[in-house]
């Protein structure tokens, strides 16, 4: 097969980002620009991503992106194989921009158009950086994802559990709150969690023990809340102590949650060596780290996390979805519409942290 050069773009959420991305004829991958823009100070003053501020800066500086993507791998336009954008899930008004932009360039240039899936560009993230065999295994843990997906391949998917409620990384940041603590609040729990107390509180571990691989945080965090108000002036030490109890009822959920998507993974495939995908912001916080490693050790699971940087939201991860795509003659056409929740696996029941309206992924 031959080479494929693709200009990726994302915006559906708050990170503009462009890159490109080449896929080898042997099919294994290199990354020849990624820039991206992160709109977290845009944001952080109102404590979460607020939709038209999102928009808004997504139009202001993609063009200055592809701009400097272009430049930094010294091709043009003509050069391309193909352009892939992101097309849900995610806020309306940003998927917008990238779709727009895409097939512009798409049409102007006569190159064919993919509209992607953005948690499928995290599902293949691990196969633009090595050689990762279908089907694998995938956690996600974003600020607005939870799930375990079965990867069998390009578009091939299925959910072997989800969030009920709250996404993980949604569930860090409503506690950094609850603590006083600045937006996005996941690094900042795990900072001030180093000088805690993990049991010093006992926070529930919920559905631990239970025979599916879904999640629930609503109810940690309801938890974390009452511990809070019922203290009500809280020291350091008490902020530390809370942030270490809350990440180790996490690390240990999910510990009990992986075994049971391990038994799954066992059960539907005949794998000899089989692999585990961390995706997601959450995936850069350490004592979970630690506890995945563990739990991959014990069940003889290879543990592949791409570095944060292809772990958060990127647009390499989207180029590279539109190159395996093309490279299976998966194009789409010019009037395809952004679709604000589109689910991986779209036979699932869809729940309210899976692919939902506004999520971040
Ligand atoms: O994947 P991501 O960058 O964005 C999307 O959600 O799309 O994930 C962001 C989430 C936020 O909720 C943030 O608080 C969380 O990842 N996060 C962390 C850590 N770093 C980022 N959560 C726990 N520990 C961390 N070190
Ligand atoms: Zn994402």
């Amino acid at each position: 097969m031959n080479t494929i050069t693709i200009l990726g773009l994302e915006t559906s959420c708050d990170e503009t980002a462009a890159a490109v991305v080449r896929r080898h004829g042997d099919g294994h991958g290199e990354i020849l620009a990624n820039v991206v823009y992160s709109q977290l100070k845009d944001h952080a003053p109102y404590g979460g991503v607020v939709p038209e501020i999102a928009a808004r800066a997504h139009v202001q500086h993609l063009d200055g992106l592809i701009a400097r993507a272009m430049a930094e791998c010294g091709a043009s336009f003509m050069e391309l194989s193909g352009v892939a954008a992101t097309a849900g899930p995610g806020l309306l008004g940003g998927l917008l921009v990238a779709m727009m932009e895409g097939k512009a360039i798409a049409l102007a240039h006569d190159l064919p158009f993919m509209a992607i899936n953005h948690l499928e560009g995290h599902a293949l993230t691990p196969r633009l950086l090595g050689d990762v065999k279908f089907p694998y295994l995938l956690l996600l843990i974003s600020g607005g994802h939870t799930q375990f997906q079965l990867v069998e391949g390009v578009g091939q998917y299925k959910r072997l559990g989800t969030t009920i409620d709250d996404a993980l990384g949604e569930a860090f940041d409503k506690v950094a709150k609850l603590l006083g603590l600045p937006y996005p609040g996941g690094s900042q729990v795990e900072r001030a969690a180093q000088t805690g107390d993990a049991a010093r509180f006992d926070f529930p571990r919920p559905l631990k023990g239970r025979d599916d691989c879904n999640f629930s945080f609503s109810g940690l965090k309801t938890a974390v809340r009452e511990t809070v108000q019922k203290r009500g002036v809280l020291s350091d030490q008490d902020v530390a102590d809370v942030c270490a109890s809350f990440q180790l009822a996490v690390a240990e959920t999910v510990g009990d949650r992986l075994c049971r998507a391990f038994s799954a993974f066992r059960a539907a495939y005949n794998v000899a060596s089989p692999t585990l995908v961390v995706a997601g912001g959450v995936a850069a916080n350490q004592p979970l780290r630690r506890a995945i490693e563990g739990q991959c050790k014990k069940a003889g699971f290879t543990l592949n996390v791409p570095p944060f940087h292809l772990c958060t939201d990127n647009a390499a991860m989207i180029a590279w979805a539109g190159a395996e795509r093309l490279a299976l003659g998966m194009t789409d056409e010019l009037n395809f519409a952004a679709r604000p929740r589109w689910p991986l696996d779209t036979v699932s029941v869809p729940f309210y942290g899976s692919g939902r309206l506004g999520a971040k992924a």
